[in-house]
């Protein structure tokens, strides 16, 4: 099974690409282990802090899916900057099916 590959526009509006994300670790980890700007995780991937914040791209968004509940309720914390495509990257468990993804992270509060 082969790498996944995704796209990311960093915190510093620096495109990104990560190839060698796996299948089973969440974006925020794959992000963390590359040194994505912007992907601060403070809770380390507990969905209590919302620092791993992202926008997907509207193209894959129906692919990555809605928020559930409990996500729902941090991105309510950062109403602010949310958009309709937002999520938290260490709630986006990766597959196959994400490869090719394209997101951008969030800015900070
Ligand atoms: S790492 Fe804290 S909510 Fe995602």
């Amino acid at each position: 099974m082969g790498a996944i590959s995704i796209t990311m526009i960093d915190g510093e509006g620096r495109e990104v690409t990560i190839a060698d994300a796996s299948e089973g670790e969440s974006l925020m980890e794959a992000a963390r282990r590359n040194g994505v700007s912007g992907i601060i995780a403070e809770c380390g991937g507990a969905c209590s802090c919302a620092t791993c914040h992202v926008y997907v791209d509207p193209d894959w968004f129906d692919v990555v899916g809605e928020p559930d509940e409990v996500e729902e309720d941090m991105l309510d914390m950062v109403d602010d900057i949310r958009r309709p495509t937002s999520r938290l990257s260490c709630q986006i468990a990766l597959t196959r099916a994400l490869d090719g993804l394209s997101v951008e992270v969030a800015p900070e509060l």
